[in-house]
């Protein structure tokens, strides 16, 4: 090839790459729309050397238990992997465009440490794109309010991890089934994501309740997964009944999958857990090819489809049960002794859950 033709192929080049730019901030729109009839949720993980969307040091709140390569994971192929639907695209993530429709409203988070490290991922993502947006940062009891005064923006996350009543009486500590927690506190927000599943399997120290109240009876114990049905479904009806008639978005954040456990994916070698882990499971996009679906995202599924009140469903369960690698493992607060592989790092999982939630809520 002669030199002017090099020089042709360059020029053409940066050609492309600038009208490739201007592409990518004129489209949002029309890429919003064609997500409107697409699944986001089939599609499959790709390598993406433009990934991860923050560096965890340009975000200086982040709590210790998520900030893996802090604490010493050191491969990161695990940041670079973005989530890709087979039929459409996601929006590229716009987080000036997100924290600007956010203008003058409050969004909050509520549920366990799952919803702390979806919290956490937004407040870094909106953090990060917008940095000299200065931000607060209050927490008082189980309530962090992370805002932009700038935007008069409000990010919330209220821990409760049942999201029904846990009640200390005479006979001891009851989780009541069939009343909501802290409804007065779900009142007079804009945008609602609702979580709860891991802290329903606690059983011994860990386990926070000495009896179930179901109604009129009172047990020592009764089947985790309907106990969690009849929890959602006091949920549920509070949603139905006190947010049915406002313009409140309402969001469930679906089931997180842990990686305890190696024979949920397939061609796993005999280990156990999520330690050591540094890709995605490949070939596996199915429910069929990750052991099934997950039971409590079946419960899921059947609860919020019955309700009155259209709530959404970030149905993330299945796109995460693929992210094995994700886990903080040995790098997350119980360190070697007490591995990690129910939260995810940050950046990570979470990230692509509000990848999800920024599509539906730009998109409706
Ligand atoms: C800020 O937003 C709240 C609602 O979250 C609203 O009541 C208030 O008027 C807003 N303040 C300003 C200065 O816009
Ligand atoms: C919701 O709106 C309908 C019709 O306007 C009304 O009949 C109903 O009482 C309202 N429900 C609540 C909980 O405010």
């Amino acid at each position: 090839m002669g030199k002017v033709a090099v020089y042709a192929l360059i020029a053409l080049a940066s050609v492309l790459v600038v009208v490739r730019g201007r592409r990518e901030t004129a489209k949002p729109k029309r890429e919003i729309q064609s997500i409107r009839k697409c699944d986001l949720y089939a599609g499959r993980w790709v390598y993406d050397s433009s990934y991860p969307l923050y560096n965890a040091a340009d975000c200086p709140f982040i709590e210790h238990q998520f900030d893996c390569r802090k604490n010493g994971r050191s491969d990161s192929d695990y940041l670079k992997f973005r989530w890709e639907p087979s039929e459409c695209r996601l929006p590229r993530f716009n987080g000036v465009d997100f924290l600007s429709s956010l203008r003058g409203k409050k969004v909050m988070f509520v549920g366990d440490s799952i919803s702390l490290n979806q919290w956490q991922s937004l407040a870094c993502i909106l953090h990060t794109s917008t940095p000299d947006a200065t931000y607060t940062l209050t927490r008082a009891g189980g309530l962090s309010d992370f805002t932009f005064p700038a935007y008069n923006a409000s990010l919330m996350f209220l821990r409760d991890g049942f999201l029904i009543k846990i009640e200390t009486e005479k006979i001891g500590r009851v989780l009541e089934l069939n009343s909501v927690s802290q409804g007065q506190s779900w009142k007079g927000i804009d945008i609602l994501v609702f979580n709860t599943w891991h802290w329903w399997l606690h059983t011994g120290r860990k386990q926070p309740w000495d009896f179930i109240e179901d109604g009129k009876e009172m047990h020592k114990d009764m089947d985790r997964l309907v106990a969690y049905e009849k929890g959602l479904r006091t949920w549920a009806r509070w949603v139905d009944i006190h947010l049915g008639n406002t313009t409140t978005k309402v969001y469930f954040q679906g089931v997180s999958p842990d990686h305890m456990n190696s024979l949920r994916w397939p061609n796993s070698n005999a280990r156990s857990t999520c330690i050591g882990e540094k890709e995605p499971v490949q070939g596996a996009s199915t429910n069929a090819g990750l052991g099934g679906q997950h039971p409590a995202e079946r419960v899921v599924e059947k609860v919020v489809g019955e309700m009155s009140r259209p709530v959404h469903l970030l149905r993330v369960t299945r796109l995460s049960q693929m992210r094995k690698d994700g886990h903080p493992g040995m790098y997350g607060l119980g360190g070697h002794r007490v591995p990690d592989c129910s939260h995810w790092c940050l950046p990570g999982v979470p990230d692509t859950w509000n990848h999800l939630l920024y599509a539906s809520l730009m998109s409706s």
